[in-house]
């Protein structure tokens, strides 16, 4: 077995959502272990995982029981009310992906978020009830454990439970979080038991979730009948009625998290197992390790302008093909083999200027036939055995849609934004998309999340993932070239800044201090 297991959660500054000035790079210390391995984004719910460990649960039944305690302790991306996707190689390689992505409501349509001259209505996909598409967690950590879970159910949900009830304290950025996001609360829940919604929440300060105990305890002893069913689905369906919403019984009922193939790849000589549609991060992010990999990164030196020209050209060609072609494929023939031929990529990088950058409107998507939040996190689990898990999971911004379903206790996604909901038109994170990501009763909204599992010479050698809407897949792909060409340490990888690129709009961000004045001034 591998003596070293990299784990690692990339802990980003959104570089594309907000201003480059906004973003400050983190240096954090990480931790090398030779056995196991949990990260998460709060260190309650890693502790869970890590006990879970203890007793002898494999890296699926830690990270059921991870993704119920960040729904308590870390609310603002942590979910039962919104969806995600996971990577799993197990000890011998073999490899699986499930979908646990929220789906538009059955009275969901194309235009619903447009009004009658055809305009956007302002907030109407991002904030409240209407922006939420059907949960899937639930339903996808149940199909997980059935897979592949070895520990009692109820022994992984049970540690989310006791944290909800009995409480515990609030860090800074979650009391911060509750503070900054009070109008909103205010505004879209309006039944009368909300103590929680207050301005005056300070690191230190204990809290507890009666409401979501309650309902997690439903959960522990129904599985998915427990949140998809009985009182819980009564309670979001009388939520839905509060505010408009149109999730419906039949919606939950239909529910369904899907088991996928993962896009696999090599890249030099690591093999790379992503996410494949309706996420566009496992495409996306091999299309870009394949556009590059004829290049010399290693002599042109990491963040040089030269390296940084490159890599962004390839980046614009890479967003334009998602906006055309990528979307959910039980709707939508993605012309996959095609985006990942080598050929095809290589001719793409042909027009690429080494002195001047290729103007976005003068980018389109490559010819055949056949968008986010920073608010989402991501964990990664390596057992004793080697098997390892990459979960990424959402609420899409943060607090989701801000409805927190009274009676039980937990947030909304407004996960229908990453829709396309008007054609041309961005979304929160400035992405624009098309006919493959229109709305339809049931359908997938694309993700740009991109759990990821690299091997080298067959061992299980990087997991990795992170937070970031639509810089997740730069975001992964730079911490594999700095890995892999820069020979970077993990947390080297990660703590290094990074540049952004989506093709629209036509800019280059680079987070604060990531590349060294002389090189910016040499950008093309
Ligand atoms: N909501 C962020 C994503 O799915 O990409």
């Amino acid at each position: 077995m591998h003596s070293r297991i990299y784990g690692f959660l990339l802990i980003i500054i959104a570089i594309s959502c907000n201003p480059p000035e906004a973003s400050e790079s983190l240096q954090v210390q990480g931790t090398i272990a030779d056995s196991a391995m949990v990260v998460s984004a709060h260190p309650l719910a890693t502790e869970v995982g890590l006990k879970i460990l203890h007793k002898g649960g494999n890296a699926v039944d830690a990270a059921i029981a991870v993704q119920f305690a960040l729904a308590v302790v870390y609310p603002v991306a942590g979910n039962i009310g919104g969806g995600g996707f996971m990577i799993y190689r197990d000890k011998d390689g073999n490899t699986d992906a499930l979908d646990f992505r929220e789906a538009a409501p059955l009275a969901a349509h194309r235009d619903m978020y447009l009004d009658k001259n055809g305009d956007v209505i302002e907030n109407l996909s991002t904030l409240g009830h209407l922006a939420a598409g059907i949960p899937g967690t639930v339903d996808g950590m149940v199909e997980a454990h059935k897979k592949y879970g070895s520990m009692p159910w109820e022994e992984l949900v049970q540690p989310a439970i006791d944290l909800a009830s009995k409480g515990f304290t609030l860090t800074k950025n979650e009391a911060e979080g509750l503070n900054e996001n009070y109008t909103d609360f205010l505004a879209y829940n309006t039944t009368a038991d909300q103590e929680w919604i207050t301005d005056q929440w300070k690191e230190g300060d204990s809290i507890q979730w009666p409401d979501l105990a309650k309902t997690l305890t439903l959960i522990r002893d129904n599985q998915r009948e427990g949140f998809y069913a009985g009182e819980t689905a009564q309670l979001l369906i009388a939520e839905m009625h509060r505010g408009k919403g149109i999730i419906t019984f039949e919606d939950l009922e239909n529910y369904h998290a899907s088991w996928r193939t993962p896009v696999i790849g090599q890249y030099k000589k690591y093999k790379v197992i992503s996410m494949p549609p309706p996420s566009s991060g496992g495409i996306a992010l091999m299309q870009l390790l394949y556009m590059m990999e004829d290049y010399p990164l290693k002599e042109w030196g990491f963040h040089s302008p030269k390296s940084i020209h490159y890599m962004a050209e390839a980046k614009k060609r890479v967003y334009a093909d998602r906006a055309t072609h990528l979307g959910d494929p039980n709707f939508h023939l993605v012309p996959q083999k095609e985006l990942l031929n080598k050929k095809y990529l290589k001719t793409r990088m042909k027009s690429v200027n080494d002195n001047k950058s290729t103007p976005s409107d003068s980018i389109s998507s490559g010819l055949f036939t056949p968008y986010e939040s920073e608010e989402t996190t991501h964990y990664s689990i390596v057992d004793a055995q080697g098997n390892a898990v990459s979960i990424t999971t959402t609420l899409n911004g943060s607090y989701g849609s801000k409805v927190r379903v009274a009676g039980a206790g937990f947030f909304l996604n407004n996960e229908m934004d990453d829709f396309s909901i008007k054609p041309g038109t961005p979304n929160m994170y400035g992405l624009v998309g098309g006919e493959a990501n229109a709305i339809a009763p049931f359908k997938r909204m694309l993700s740009s999340m991109t759990p990821t599992i690299l091997e080298k010479d067959n061992e299980l050698f990087m997991v990795v993932g992170t937070p970031g809407g639509s810089t997740i897949i730069t975001s992964v792909f730079q911490a594999i070239i700095n890995v892999t060409e820069h020979d970077m340490s993990m947390q080297g990888a990660v703590n290094a800044g990074r540049f952004h690129d989506q093709w629209r709009p036509d800019l280059l961000f680079i987070e604060r201090n990531a590349v060294d004045k002389n090189a910016i001034e040499n950008l093309n």
